[in-house]
């Protein structure tokens, strides 16, 4: 592996993964596609250590021409895709974008690797056997759990419930379709809710930090106890990286941490976390703000992920626990007001939420 294409590398878990990767494999070189939508920004790619084996795309990986042109200009030999449309409310509100983006777009890069790696007398890669396209999927694919029911492993039934993981349940089967059909050699990963730093402001902890801190409501959906199984991002970066170093092809693998409080209680935590590291805030105690407000339609209950085979094959275990890493990344967002400062100027994410709200109160 030295020429990879890594998709969506601009958002959160991407550019977690390129830091990552530069950090660590000495070797790669990165080449990353992204359309910088609402969710992706350059000021999440600032400072990235060894800067020179990192190249910046801007475009669209439903751009068929453009992606085999990167593909053969930079001789790719893997592609890792995260690029998606990823806020469940959002395609609650509008699944177009998501079918596009996520099956779409899925399909494009399928096809543009399937051109370029399939053709003849191309010099790099050298063969088949050394190409990959790993696809980062999630847990939502699987459905909701009730209590007492066991964890999703890897032969689970797919049961997506909102658009978004329809549409992500959809990019999983043409993967996998295009690894029987065509050979494509691939893997999968299906991953639980990600936290850390760099994320969206949208999603639910670091929404839950920024209202806290600006003395806002802190929504809580429903009756606050469904369960996520929250994992930190940076383990989710190894755990695919384990994943891409391993010989085998064509396997999946689910990812998770064994973590599964309430959303009521992680958003308590980082409320006492605040208080802990803000005393001097007028909004001390921040559990005040809690605010209930109507439920998400189809809100999946429970996730929690059986990480026996990624654990028991390739030695993954998550490193982070859920107290470290929730310190660890509300100190993130503490002590980086620049690029909280620089996302809201970008985009008025607060504005569509608060529209958002008015419907749900
Ligand atoms: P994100 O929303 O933070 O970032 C998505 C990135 O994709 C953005 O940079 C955006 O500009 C880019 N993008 C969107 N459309 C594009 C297009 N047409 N062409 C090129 N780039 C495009 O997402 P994230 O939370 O980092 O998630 C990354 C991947 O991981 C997604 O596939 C998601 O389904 C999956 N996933 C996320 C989580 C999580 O908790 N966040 C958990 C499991 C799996
Ligand atoms: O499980 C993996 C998935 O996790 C990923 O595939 C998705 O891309 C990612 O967005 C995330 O989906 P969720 O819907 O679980 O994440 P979100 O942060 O939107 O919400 C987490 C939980 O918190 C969920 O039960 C809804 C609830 N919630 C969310 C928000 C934004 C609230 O109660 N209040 C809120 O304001």
């Amino acid at each position: 592996m030295q020429n990879i294409l890594v998709t969506g590398g601009a958002g959160f878990i991407g550019s977690n993964f390129v830091r990552y990767l530069l950090k660590t494999e000495p070797e790669v070189k990165i080449i990353n596609l992204d359309l910088l939508t609402y969710a992706g920004s350059l000021d999440n790619l600032k400072d990235l250590p060894m800067p020179d084996r990192h190249i910046f795309v801007e475009g669209d990986i439903c751009d068929q021409t453009q992606v085999e042109r990167l593909l053969r200009q930079y001789h790719i030999d893997t592609i890792v895709h995260f690029a998606a449309e990823t806020h469940v409310d959002r395609s609650i509100l509008g699944p177009g974008q998501f079918i596009q983006t996520n099956v779409v777009g899925t399909y494009t890069l399928l096809e543009a690797a399937r051109n370029f790696w399939g053709e003849e007398n191309q010099t790099q890669p050298a063969s088949v056997e050394d190409v990959r396209f790993h696809h980062v999927s999630t847990d939502e694919v699987y459905g909701s759990l009730e209590p007492g029911d066991p964890a999703f492993s890897e032969t689970t039934l797919y049961e997506p419930n909102s658009p978004y993981s329809a549409s992500k349940a959809a990019s999983d089967h043409l993967v996998r379709a295009y690894g029987k059909t065509y050979s494509l050699p691939f893997s999968i990963t299906n991953c639980s809710n990600n936290y850390g730093p760099y994320q969206f402001p949208e999603k639910l902890i670091p929404l839950m930090i920024l209202n806290a801190l600006d003395g806002k409501p802190l929504p809580v959906y429903g009756d606050g106890l469904q369960i996520r199984d929250w994992l930190y991002v940076e383990d989710h970066c190894h755990a695919i990286w384990t994943v891409l170093r391993s010989e085998t092809q064509g396997e999946t693998y689910n990812i998770g941490a064994g973590n599964q409080p309430t959303n009521l209680k992680i958003i308590e935590t980082v409320c006492e976390i605040l208080d802990e590291l803000k005393p001097e805030s007028p909004y001390k105690p921040h559990r005040n703000l809690l605010k209930f407000v109507q439920d998400r339609p189809g809100h999946d209950r429970r996730y929690a992920m059986d990480i026996s085979k990624i654990n028991r094959d390739l030695g993954w275990q998550p490193r982070q626990t859920l107290a470290s890493g929730l310190l660890s990344t509300v100190e993130w967002y503490l002590e980086n007001p620049g690029w909280i400062e620089s996302i809201r100027k970008q985009v008025d994410y607060q504005g569509w939420l608060e529209k958002n709200y008015e419907k749900r109160e």
